[in-house]
């Protein structure tokens, strides 16, 4: 909803660059970097960098690289300082900031080794003291950081400064928030894997940086980003703190700026154009703030809630009341894949063809059951020909406890001479220390145990056996988080399959999460496939449907399909999700607290529900939501 005027910056106390993508941001971030260094090198004068680690800056590590590669970008005069480190990790342990700057920046390009500095994860506690007040005497020596760049993390965290930082804090040791270890937990194969303590540039370190740069991506990011950017500064966002720095930007991309004011209710902040779509979502809201339901709403509510405008040109309030109320009554339906010889001139979905060949792509196993169990459950009782395709093996996400438990269970079976192989081999490599999880045996072993799980919850949701798919495309297999390059080869895989089972239905997921993140490769290759069908035949009699992923929370008025859940559907919902055993005990990252994705799937589902009981509608048990997509 574009704004005339830049009124929305009354309510934002840290400038916002809003992009594309993350890629388009990461760009024209890397080309003011080279334009920087460029600069100092033609003055003979150092230029000095600070670095964090994430996904986040993942993109502009390659677009440096590349830069450096293809248009002799030379940082000979960069010194690096990164923002922190996990205390007592190796420098080659696979998960320390070290060996993560290596892979992603350091190799690629020429900046002289000496000039790195990472905070020393190794140091005896007796030292760290000292060895983290040389650090920032470093910085001072080198006349202070030029640019800073930061990611966010689920607490609001900037390096590892988390809840309670205080402002002139400095590099110190701090202890790791459980959100925090949460969130590493897959990236450290289980959650007891992650250091308790890090090393952390403070906020004053920060804050003395002439420039600051703070990169988001995704929905994940969105409320610490406009909490950090809208709210009071406040020790206990560390990234709000930011707003008491004079040359400080975010660069976000649409999903992290979503719950900005001037994009959630930009009526608030300046005159917008009153599009249908734009009117729905006023009326839901004022509909919500006002606590009546649309049909109740009345002409001064509208008027003492900045939307007078919208009033002289759709109202009075009676008839704009009844068009919204209806066009969200239309979403709702009982049958997700188009009712069998009714009219479906209102409904979300087309009564022909009957029955659907669907198919339903679930990123990883559980987003399936996660986002749409209890439609799957529908669109299968309703008689549909449903198939599930489980796009990656999931294998990254299991920890090494369950695989060493699946392995002691199978050298159980038999005695251990003769038991299974792979058992004897996983058993091998997890007690042989470093570097267990990149081992073949264990990826395979952990995405057998995903497959087990999703089979289990398919039964549940009334699947019969056979009608599942297990892609486990190549990009995932080969990869690590922060570390996926889908190529061709997956494209392939995808396009062959919709081209071979020609669906009338696709349900798929994963936008508007974090580009890195596993849906979001997932749904850009099924975007990609669908494009590269544009002409098939097939694709005239199919529609597509985006369903709702973990990680992701939907405004109603964005919702186009609406099925509702009795108490027992959601029950058979949630004991499907159930059996992804191995998921159990992870948090998605949209969490606030540590509430397990069942748990969030659950509460999603019944505050839905509410919601639209709220708006005057019918009262169900719990909603789950999808949005139709368009090629
Ligand atoms: C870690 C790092 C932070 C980073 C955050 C978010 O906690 N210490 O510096 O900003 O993760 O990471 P991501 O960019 O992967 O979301």
């Amino acid at each position: 909803m574009a704004i005339q005027s830049s009124e929305f910056r009354q309510k934002e106390k840290i400038e916002i660059h809003i992009y594309s993508s993350a890629r388009e941001a990461s760009s024209l971030l890397a080309e003011e970097i080279a334009v920087l260094i460029r600069k100092r090198q033609s003055e003979e004068k150092p230029v000095v960098l600070g670095l964090a680690t994430g996904s986040s800056p993942t993109r502009l590590y390659r677009e440096l690289i590349r830069l450096h590669k293809e248009e002799g970008l030379s940082f000979q005069n960069v010194h690096t300082f990164n923002l922190d480190e996990y205390y007592g990790l190796p420098r080659d342990h696979t998960e320390s900031y070290w060996y993560f700057m290596q892979e992603q920046l350091f190799k690629h390009i020429d900046l002289p080794a000496e000039n790195i500095n990472i905070p020393d994860g190794l140091v005896k506690r007796s030292d760290v003291f000292n060895s983290c007040q040389d650090f920032e005497k470093k910085i001072r020596d080198l006349g202070g950081i030029d640019l800073q760049i930061l990611g966010i993390g689920r607490t609001g965290h900037i390096g590892f400064n988390e809840p309670g930082s205080p402002v002139d804090s400095r590099t110190r040791l701090v202890t790791l928030d459980s959100l925090t270890r949460k969130d590493a937990a897959r990236d450290f194969l289980g959650e007891s894997n992650v250091p308790y303590y890090a090393i952390t540039m403070g906020v004053g370190t920060i804050l003395d940086a002439r420039k600051i740069v703070l990169l988001a991506w995704g929905q994940g990011k969105s409320e610490m980003v406009a909490r950090s950017v809208e709210g009071p500064a406040d020790e206990k966002i560390a990234a709000s703190l930011l707003q008491k720095h004079k040359d400080v930007r975010f660069m976000l991309d649409e999903p992290a700026a979503s719950q900005l004011t001037r994009i959630k209710y930009p009526w608030l902040v300046g005159p917008v154009e009153w599009t249908t779509p734009n009117a729905r979502r006023a009326v839901c809201w004022l509909s919500r703030e006002v606590k009546r339901p649309i049909l109740k709403l009345q002409d001064e509510n509208y008027s003492e809630h900045g939307m007078a405008e919208l009033l002289t040109e759709q109202g009075p309030a009676y008839d704009l009341n009844i068009k919204i109320f209806n066009i969200v009554q239309h979403t709702i339906t009982g049958w997700p894949g188009g009712k069998p010889n009714a009219d479906d001139s209102n409904r979300p979905e087309r009564s022909n063809p009957y029955p659907k060949r669907i198919l339903v792509f679930s990123p990883e196993p559980s987003d399936d059951v996660l986002g749409m169990g209890g439609t799957l459950a529908r669109l299968q009782d309703q008689g549909h020909l449903v198939e599930v395709v489980y796009m990656t093996s999931g294998n990254l996400a299991v920890s090494d406890e369950e695989a060493l438990m699946a392995s002691d269970l199978m050298m159980e079976l038999s005695d251990s001479s003769d038991a299974p192989s792979i058992a004897m081999e996983v058993k091998a490599a997890l007690s042989s220390g470093d570097n267990k999880s990149s081992n073949d045996a264990v990826r395979r072993l952990k995405g057998l145990i995903r497959r087990g799980e999703a089979r289990a919850a398919l039964r549940i949701a009334g699947l019969s056996s056979g009608k599942e798919h297990f892609l486990d495309l190549p990009f995932y297999e080969r990869g690590r988080y922060r570390q996926f390059f889908p190529s061709s080869g997956d494209f392939e895989i995808v396009t062959n399959l919709l081209r071979e089972k020609q669906p009338h239905q696709v349900f798929f997921t994963g936008e508007g999460l974090d580009p890195s993140a596993v849906g979001a490769h997932c749904c850009a290759l099924i975007k990609a496939a669908i494009d590269s069908e544009m002409d098939s035949p097939w694709m005239i009699d199919c529609r597509f449907w985006v369903y709702q992923s973990p990680d992701k929370d939907w405004p109603i008025h964005d919702i186009d399909m609406a099925v509702p859940m009795s108490p027992a559907q959601l029950s058979q919902k949630i004991q499907a999700i159930y059996q992804h055993k191995s998921q159990r005990g992870q948090t998605p990252a949209v969490a606030q607290d540590l509430h397990e994705a069942w748990q969030i799937a659950q509460t999603t589902a019944r505050q839905l529900a509410a919601y639209y009981d709220d708006l005057g509608l019918a009262e169900y048990e719990a909603i789950e939501a999808f949005r139709r997509f368009i090629p």
